[in-house]
C-alpha cells in the first residue's frame, strides 16, 4: 500500500494510541442496547445470521442456514423470497408507505423525493418494460448510468424479474462497458444520454454506442433521458434505442415480484483483479441481503427516522450495498446526490447535509483528505448538528484524516465507523459498532459479529500482536461471493488455494494487543486510487496497446489526496524517438489512451521513459523497486535482479528528471 508520510505529527497519533469511548449520546442505541452481540454470534454463529434473517420476508421458507463446505457453500438454501419485494413493496403495506426511500439531489441543484409507494411504482414500471424487452430470469442486464434515481429503479426492477444487473461505472469507457458487457452477455443495456459531472457532461450514450457494436448479445438499449440535448441521442444501431420515458411511463405499475431461490443469482459486478481482465464477482440473493441489510443497520446504528447518505457512486460494491439494497431494505430514507463535492462550490456536501437532515454520513478517505485541503472554514461555516454518525470506507484512514472528520464533521460528538471489506464481501466485515466499540484512529477495530478474520503468516500460522501478515476471512459469512462469472477455477485459485479453508482478502494487516485490525493495504498487484480499484496489468495491457509502447510497468506510488497514483515506467519500441522535446506528446498520448481503454480513473500520474525495466533472472518485473524508486526511497533488496545496475542507472535518471 501507499507508505504513511513520516510526520511527527502521526507518529504522536500513532503512539499515543488515541481511544474514543462511545459518547453518553449514544446509550440508548440499538448496538448499546444489544452488548451481548459480539458473544451471542461468536457462540453460535448460525443462530446469528438466523436472527438477522428474520428481518427479511421470505416467500418459502429455508431449510439451512448454511450447508456445504467453503468455497461451495450454500446460504438459506432451499429459502426463496425477492429483493425487489424485500426492499420496496413489503415497506408499502405499513406505516413507511409515504416515507422517503430515495432523497435524491442533481448536480445542477433540482431535488426529489421518492416514496416507497412511489418506488414501488416505478420499480414496477420499469420491471414490465424490461419484460417487454424481452428480459426474462436468468437474462443479465447491463446499467451504465450516473447517480439518478433510476439507476435505483433500474436495479430494483431486475432483482423483481429475477434478471442479474451488471452495473458499470459511468466513469469506464466504451471499450471497459463493451468488455463486460461481452462478458456477461447481457441481452439489454440501461443508460442515460449524458450525466452531470463538475459542470461537464459525461456522453454516456456515445459510449454505450460504441460499446454495444462489440457486444453482439446487446438487442436493446434503454435511454433515459437526463441531459435532453438532442445532440446527445447518439448513433446507436438502428432500431435499438428504446426511450426510457415513453417504455416505462406507460407500462403497468404492477408487477409480480419473481420468487428466487436463496442461491440465484443477484448480479455481477466486475473488479480488478491481478491479471488484465476484470472479474465478474457474482452475488446470490438470500445471503447477500441478509448481509447487506443487517450490516448496514447495525454498523450504521440505522433508525426509522435516519436521514443517510452513502457518497458512493452506484457503480462501485459500496453503491450496491450501501445506497441501494442495505438501507432500503432495512426502509430506511437513502439520499443520492449526482456530482461531484466542489460544484458548484466546495461546500456542496456540508450543504446537502443541512438541507436534508442528514444524520449518517459515510464516504472515503481520499475525499476526507480533499476536504482537509479545502480548509477547516468549508464545514465550519455549516451548522451538520443533525450528523449522528459517519463512517469511511475505500481505503486506510489515516490517523490525521481520522481526527479531522472527527473534529471538523462530527464536531466531535460522532462516532466514525471505519469499515472494512471488499467487492467480494458483498458486506461489511470488519468494523466497529457504533455505541459499542471504542474505536481509535486508524483502525477499522474488530469483525463484525459472526465473522471471523485472523492475521496469518507465509505459512498461515497467526502472527503475534503487532506482527504484520496477510488478513484472512476464516468462516463463511452471508453475503461472500460465490464465484467469479464462468469461471469457477480462476475463484478457487484466487481466493481459497492458498491457505486451505479460508478466504485470502489480498490485503496486509496487523492485529494489536487489544484485537484490534490495523489495514496496510494490498500485498498483491491491485491498486487503489481514491478508494477505486485497479489492476497493475490491465493498465500495463492498455500501455502495451499503444503501437509504440514495448513494455510498461505499473505501479501505485503515495499519493497524499488520492492514496496512491498511478506511476506507469514504459520501454519504446526501437524506431520510437523521445529524446528532448518528443517526450511531452507522447507522454499526454499515452495517458489519453489508458484514458480510452479504461477510463479517466486509470490515468496514469506519471509516464516515465525508461531503455529497461528491472527484472529477476525469470525475467519477472520487480514493481517493488519501481515503487522505491518512485517515492524516492533507498532501494530495497536487488539481489534477485538479473542486472542490479539496471535499477541503479534507472534511479538515477528518475531523480534527474524529477
Ligand atoms: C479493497 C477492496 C469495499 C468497498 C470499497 C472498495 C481496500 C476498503 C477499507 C478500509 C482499509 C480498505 C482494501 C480492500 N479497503 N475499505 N476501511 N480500510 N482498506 O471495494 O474495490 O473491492 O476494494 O479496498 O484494500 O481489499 P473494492
Amino acid at each position: 500500500m501507499a507508505a504513511q508520510p513520516s510526520d511527527s505529527k502521526l507518529d504522536a497519533l500513532l503512539r499515543e494510541d488515541r481511544v474514543f469511548s462511545p459518547s453518553p449520546a449514544f446509550a440508548a442505541s440499538a448496538n448499546a442496547g444489544d452488548p451481548g452481540i459480539y458473544a451471542r454470534a461468536e457462540r453460535d454463529p448460525d443462530a446469528f445470521w438466523e436472527e438477522q434473517a428474520a428481518a427479511l420476508r421470505w416467500m418459502a421458507p429455508y431449510m439451512h442456514v448454511l450447508e456445504g463446505e467453503v468455497p461451495a457453500v450454500r446460504w438459506f438454501a432451499g429459502g426463496r423470497l425477492n429483493v425487489a419485494d424485500n426492499c420496496v413493496d413489503r415497506h408499502c403495506e405499513g406505516p413507511r408507505r409515504n416515507k422517503a426511500a430515495i432523497l435524491w439531489v442533481g448536480e445542477t441543484g433540482e431535488t426529489r423525493t421518492i416514496t416507497y409507494h412511489q418506488l414501488r411504482r416505478d420499480v414496477a414500471r420499469c420491471a414490465n418494460a424490461l419484460k417487454a424487452l424481452g428480459v426474462g430470469r436468468g437474462d443479465r442486464v447491463a446499467i451504465y448510468m450516473g447517480v439518478v434515481p433510476e439507476a435505483a429503479v433500474a436495479m430494483l426492477a431486475c432483482t423483481r424479474i429475477g434478471a442479474p444487473h451488471t452495473v458499470v461505472f459511468g466513469g469506464f469507457s466504451a471499450e471497459a462497458l463493451r468488455e463486460r458487457m461481452a462478458d456477461a452477455e447481457c441481452k439489454v443495456l440501461i443508460t442515460q444520454d449524458g450525466a452531470h459531472r463538475r459542470g461537464r457532461v459525461v456522453p454516456l450514450l456515445d459510449n454505450a454506442a460504441q460499446a454495444v457494436r462489440g457486444a453482439p448479445s446487446v438487442q436493446k438499449v434503454l435511454v433515459l433521458r437526463r441531459i435532453g440535448d438532442p445532440a446527445l441521442r447518439a448513433a446507436l444501431p438502428p432500431g435499438m434505442a428504446v426511450d426510457w420515458e415513453e417504455a416505462v411511463a406507460g407500462a403497468s405499475p404492477d408487477c409480480p415480484c419473481e420468487p428466487m431461490d436463496a442461491e440465484d443469482m443477484l448480479y455481477i459486478l466486475y473488479t480488478s483483479g491481478t491479471t488484465g481482465k476484470p472479474k465478474g464477482i457474482v452475488h446470490t440473493t438470500a445471503g447477500y441481503l441478509v448481509g447487506v441489510s443487517a450490516t448496514c443497520r447495525l454498523t450504521f446504528d440505522l433508525k426509522e427516522e435516519d436521514v443517510y447518505w452513502c457518497t458512493a457512486d452506484v457503480g462501485w460494491v459500496t453503491g450496491h450495498s450501501y445506497v441501494v439494497y442495505g438501507p432500503l431494505c432495512n426502509g430506511a430514507t437513502t439520499v443520492m446526490y449526482e456530482g461531484a463535492p466542489d460544484y458548484p462550490a466546495r461546500d456542496r456536501h456540508w450543504k446537502i447535509i443541512d438541507e436534508l437532515g442528514v444524520s449518517i454520513y459515510y464516504t472515503a478517505p481520499t475525499a476526507i483528505r480533499t476536504f482537509m485541503r479545502w480548509g477547516d472554514e468549508e464545514p465550519a461555516r455549516a451548522d451538520l448538528r443533525s450528523l449522528r454518525v459517519l463512517g469511511s470506507v475505500g481505503e486506510p484512514i489515516n490517523p490525521e484524516a481520522w481526527m479531522w472528520y472527527h473534529e471538523h464533521v462530527g464536531r466531535g460528538r460522532c462516532p466514525i465507523v471505519d469499515t472494512w471489506w471488499q467487492t467480494e464481501t458483498g458486506m461489511i466485515m470488519i468494523t466497529p459498532l457504533p455505541g459499542l466499540v471504542p474505536t481509535k484512529p486508524g483502525s477499522a477495530t474488530r469483525p463484525f459479529p459472526g465473522v471471523q478474520a485472523a492475521v496469518v503468516d507465509e505459512n498461515g500460522a497467526p502472527v503475534g500482536a503487532g506482527a504484520g501478515g496477510n488478513l484472512v476471512l476464516t468462516r463463511p459469512w452471508p453475503a461472500m461471493t460465490r464465484t467469479i462469472f464462468r469461471d469457477d477455477e480462476r475463484f478457487v485459485r484466487q481466493y481459497w488455494s492458498r491457505y486451505p479453508g479460508c478466504y485470502l482478502t489480498g490485503d496486509g494487516a496487523r492485529v494489536d494487543a487489544d484485537g484490534y485490525f490495523w489495514l496496510m493495504g494490498r500485498v498483491d498487484d491491485v491498486l487503489n486510487v481514491s478508494g477505486h480499484r485497479l489492476s497493475t496489468y490491465e493498465i500495463e495491457s492498455a500501455l502495451v496497446d499503444h503501437p509504440q509502447v514495448a513494455e510498461a510497468a505499473v505501479i501505485g506510488r503515495f499519493d497524499e489526496l488520492k492514496g496512491q497514483a498511478v506511476a506507469a515506467f514504459v520501454t519504446l519500441k526501437e524506431a520510437s524517438d523521445v529524446s528532448g522535446a518528443a517526450a511531452a506528446p507522447l507522454r499526454d498520448e499515452l495517458k489519453a489512451h489508458v484514458t480510452k481503454k479504461i477510463g479517466p480513473i486509470a490515468r496514469p500520474e506519471d509516464v516515465f521513459f525508461t531503455v529497461e525495466l528491472p527484472k529477476t533472472r525469470s525475467g519477472k518485473i520487480m514493481r517493488r523497486l519501481l515503487r522505491d524508486i518512485a517515492e524516492g526511497r533507498a532501494l530495497g533488496d536487488t539481489t534477485t535482479l538479473a542486472d542490479p545496475a539496471v535499477v541503479q542507472r534507472l534511479k538515477e535518471q528518475y531523480e534527474e528528471g524529477d
